[in-house]
């Protein structure tokens, strides 16, 4: 495997879910195998989870870690293709990605979208420029418009709490005083497609993911009929995708003890991080049911098999 992008690069989900729970069990097996090599991790965006589990992650397989903000430490980058460099961006991509390649064996970027012109973010410009000039392989640490790390965790952490063969999963949307990207939200719905799950999304009208992602995915506009007999709930809140960026604060979508009762004594899964009380309530994050803190434990084991993977390939 060259570069971890999308999900689209897990050849065998099974296999590789199968794996990663095995890494949890013994994650020194293979300290020796990133011996002598390094991972640059680049931050155009703030994170607690996809910085310390990667980089637990390489530290398991035995890696060197670099770790940069690259936004207010590092030179602003362009991206255009012969533009004339005399206003604000110091550094080209071209430079900057062959450079770092010569100090690192693997990079692993987050750039999250701007949610100021969706042509532009869904066009994955920082990921794919990395991905271009850069001679070492690429990791998406959660990129404009999707997030596989997070995907490949949310199938392992399913995997592990799943009773039925085929449980049933609901996405549900809730409210947030902020525009936030719909990365997580579109890498989880492709996950679930992959995965043997009765998947259902339900949010607002005027909050439909992408078509392409979404594809024959069904979408329920009634949360209280959406959350029926559910096995897991995955809640996140994600701005608007086709009026590009607006804010939805809507609260009665907010998860609270008795929305849950409609499920079957369903598991509450979030990626983190969560306003408590605007997005879901204290009881349900706090109840026995949430399995949240699991969730972002199984991070790290999600990013050391994408690691190990990549590092047998070299
Ligand atoms: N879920 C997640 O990616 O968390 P961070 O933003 O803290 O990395």
């Amino acid at each position: 495997m060259k570069n971890y992008f999308s999900i689209n690069d897990i050849d065998s989900l099974d296999t590789w879910v199968e794996e990663a729970i095995a890494l949890k069990q013994n994650p020194l097996t293979n300290k020796d195998l990133g011996k002598d090599k390094t991972i640059g991790l680049l931050f155009f965006n703030p994170s607690l989870r996809t910085r310390l589990s990667t980089q637990k992650a390489a530290l398991n397989l035995g890696m060197n870690v670099m770790v940069m903000n690259f936004t207010g430490e590092g030179w602003s980058l362009e991206y255009g293709d012969g533009t004339v460099m005399d206003q604000g961006n110091s550094e080209h991509v071209k430079e900057a990605a062959q450079v770092v390649s010569q100090y690192c064996d693997v990079l692993a970027i987050r750039a999250f979208a701007s949610l100021k012109n969706r042509e532009d973010d869904y066009s994955e410009k920082v990921l794919k420029s990395f991905m271009e000039f850069a001679t070492i392989p690429i990791v998406n640490m959660e990129s404009a418009a999707g997030h596989p790390l997070q995907a490949l965790t949310d199938a392992i952490t399913i995997t592990e709490h799943k009773k039925a063969n085929k449980p049933k999963v609901v996405l549900s949307w809730a409210p947030h005083p902020k525009a936030l990207p719909q990365a997580v939200a579109n890498s989880f719905v492709e996950m679930m497609q992959q995965m043997d799950a009765h998947f259902v999304i339900t949010h607002p009208k005027g909050f439909e993911l992408a078509n392409h992602i979404t594809k024959e995915v069904p979408i329920d506009y009634n949360q209280d009929n959406a959350l029926k007999d559910a096995d897991f709930v995955y809640v996140k809140n994600w701005s608007s995708y086709h009026d590009y960026g607006k804010i939805g604060k809507d609260s009665s979508w907010k998860i609270t003890e008795e929305k849950m009762k409609h499920t079957a004594n369903a598991k509450f899964m979030h990626c983190l991080p969560v306003r408590r009380n605007v997005v879901v309530d204290d009881k349900v994050i706090d109840s026995e049911n949430s399995i949240v803190i699991e969730q972002a434990n199984n991070r790290t084991y999600a990013a050391q098999l994408v690691l190990k993977k990549i590092l047998e390939k070299q």
